[in-house]
């Protein structure tokens, strides 16, 4: 992303603040037990309007101030600490690189933002997941209101900046639909190679292994988020992330995995044979599920809801149960009734952006709000017949199938940016027989 973007966006963000500080803190670097962290992710909100990518940081953005509207907190260079982990953009690099109209250490917060805070009367921030950086801007709001009643000027009140800014991010740009595209090409990539490369005996935790090899190879920075290889009647676990069950020959592997691409998530599921091909009852579940997922596709155009999107997908997940006997009675009464959350117990799609379920609102005005061309959601209906799932046929049980596309909303109507990824069972029972008729040595 080009810096030109992130002024605009922060430009953006200041008109519709119009009077006001916001203050943006950096996420926490996590530990991960005793003295190892986690690789460092920034916070998404400031990601997107600075780019600055480094931990100890703290945006502020000023804009009635006539020199300092665009502030950057951030590390000290530190020639010992760097040669450990890494070089540091400093005060100099947070300006001539990222384009700050000010930059302080972050140790000078407590020096340089109350002569902010006394200018002004509303403070945009929201209470972070940094809490010794969230008690210090506490304080010096604190400091500000008390002061108001000598200097008649101080904050008198806070507002979330999510109420604009979370708002910006649902709507993508030509650049960043770039990142969400290169995003879906890494896991492209890596569920094909998965469809090709799954072997009765094989550990799902192998294929995990080439999912993620994919994602880096692609020049993503890995997953989205933990990648989920669910075989069998782990399939039927919405959020089975252990990955270590042996494979065979008759189970379906799910396989919910995505590339994260400058800070983008793609959010893809395929379902597939382990074997060459369906059995008949899973290939039963799968066409349903697929009808399904294509019908909620087909409802996403400007106008339309998510509300929509489900009720249609939901829609034709029940007439598929009641076709294969899973579900008895009138359409219409059993989804009033709740009864098909038995195999289908979430939403249809979410948001997809910097976070893997975006931010933005779901709803305005206490209904489903209008899909509007810029915004992307996934579309991701399944089936989940769990294995000690009473009243239900043998046949069935412990089939787990979801399938899971990217779409962005366009002013036609829509394009699905994960559509190269196969989904038709024919399709993929063709890759799967070429697959075992020509295995491909175990890494590629
Ligand atoms: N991978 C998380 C989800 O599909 O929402
Ligand atoms: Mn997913
Ligand atoms: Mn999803």
């Amino acid at each position: 992303m080009d810096m030109a973007s992130y002024a605009k966006r922060r430009e953006a963000f200041a008109d519709s603040m119009g009077e006001g500080v916001a203050i943006i803190p950096a996420a926490p670097q996590a530990t991960r037990s005793n003295d190892v962290e986690y690789r460092y992710r920034q916070d998404n909100d400031l990601l997107y309007l600075t780019g600055f990518p480094e931990p100890n940081c703290l945006c502020v953005l000023s804009p009635q101030h006539e020199r300092e509207r665009f502030i950057l907190f951030v590390q000290p260079r530190d020639r010992e600490k760097e040669t450990w982990t890494g070089k540091r953009y400093g005060v100099d690099g947070a300006r001539e690189v990222f384009g700050a109209d000010a930059a302080y250490t972050i140790d000078q917060v407590r020096e340089v933002l109350p002569e902010h805070l006394a200018r002004t009367d509303t403070v945009c921030f929201a209470p972070g997941r940094d809490e010794r950086m969230t008690a210090l801007i506490g304080e010096l709001i604190d400091n500000s209101r008390s002061g108001r009643a000598r200097t008649g000027r101080g904050v008198v009140s806070l507002v979330d900046p999510a109420a604009i800014l979370h708002e910006m991010r649902l709507f993508k740009s030509a650049g960043e639909l770039d990142l969400m595209r290169r995003a879906v090409a890494a896991s492209a990539g890596a569920h094909v190679a998965a469809m090709r490369g799954v072997r009765d005996g094989a550990f799902e935790y192998e294929l995990e292994a080439l999912l993620e090899y994919h994602f880096r190879a692609a020049g993503g920075s890995g997953w989205a988020y933990p990648s989920i290889v669910a075989s069998g009647a782990n399939a039927t676990i919405l959020h089975y992330t252990q990955n270590d069950r042996r494979m065979r020959d008759g189970d379906l592997v799910l396989i919910d995995a995505g590339a994260e691409f400058d800070g983008y998530c793609s959010d893809v599921t395929r379902t597939f044979p382990v074997g060459a091909a369906y059995t008949p009852p899973q290939r039963r579940i799968y066409e349903i599920v697929l009808r399904a997922q294509k019908e909620g596709i087909a409802a996403v155009h400007p106008g339309a809801s998510m509300e929509e999107v489900h009720k249609r997908a939901t829609e034709v997940l029940v007439d598929g149960l009641l076709e294969v006997g899973l579900l008895e009675g009138e359409a219409g009464e059993l989804m009033e009734k709740g009864e098909h959350t038995r195999f289908y117990m979430h939403r249809t799609g979410h948001w997809l952006g910097l976070d893997v379920h975006d931010v933005g609102r779901y709803r305005v005005d206490g209904v489903s709000r209008p899909l509007e061309p810029g915004m992307v959601l996934t579309v991701e209906p399944g089936l989940y017949i769990a294995e000690d799932l009473e009243q239900v046929s043998d046949d069935y049980r412990g089939i787990g199938v979801r399938i899971e596309d990217d779409v962005l909303v366009t002013e036609g109507g829509h394009e699905v940016l994960s559509a190269a990824i196969p989904k038709e069972a024919d399709e993929i029972e063709a890759i799967r027989r070429e697959a075992l008729a020509n295995p491909l040595p175990a890494a590629g």
